[in-house]
């Protein structure tokens, strides 16, 4: 188990590179290391590791940020045929700010300021964790999927 986590992990380190392909591979790429991150965070759930939680989130958490959150940058990076792409761009900094608020959750509830149970601290954060997920599928449902169904 310990080693698909690391696995994961350098998979993650690997992909942290792909951002300087070409323009229109950006997009994709810097999708398929958010992928590999939130996994990772999936997986620290998973085995019960908090820091192993802790650590990808926050790798994760900067880069949903640095991708999402700059709705021109996600207007620049969406593919060059797309329509409305300011409207989704508003969806994409919508996910951003939900992954960047339920991150911060997760945050809370392994530093346990408030002296929460156990059991209560795991709970908030996996809801948050779901949060995310569904933060990503909002985007994919409204944005990419629509889309890829039309080109193919
Ligand atoms: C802008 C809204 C948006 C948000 C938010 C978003 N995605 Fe995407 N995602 C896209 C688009 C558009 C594509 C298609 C990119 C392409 O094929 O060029 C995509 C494609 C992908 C792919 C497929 C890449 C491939 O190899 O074809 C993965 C994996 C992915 N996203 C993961 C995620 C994860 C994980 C999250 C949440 C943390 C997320 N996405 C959030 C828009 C979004």
């Amino acid at each position: 188990m310990k080693k698909s986590f690391l696995a994961l992990g350098v998979a993650a380190l690997l992909l942290g590179n792909v951002s300087v392909w070409a323009a229109e591979y950006d997009l994709k790429a810097n999708m398929q290391k958010l992928h590999s991150e939130l996994n990772a965070i999936q997986t620290g759930f998973i085995l019960g590791d908090k820091n192993a939680v802790s650590a990808s989130l926050d790798i994760f958490a900067k880069d949903a940020k640095e991708l999402l959150g700059e709705r021109e940058g996600i207007i620049k990076k969406l593919p060059e045929d797309m329509k409305n792409k300011k409207h989704k761009a508003n969806i994409a900094t919508e996910s951003a700010r939900t992954i960047d608020f339920n991150a911060g959750i997760i945050k809370e509830a392994i530093a346990n300021p408030k002296g929460l149970s156990n059991t209560k601290r795991r709970e908030q954060a996996q809801v948050a964790y779901l949060n995310i997920v569904n933060a990503c599928f909002a985007c994919h449902n409204v944005v990419r999927d629509k889309e890829v169904a039309v080109e193919k």
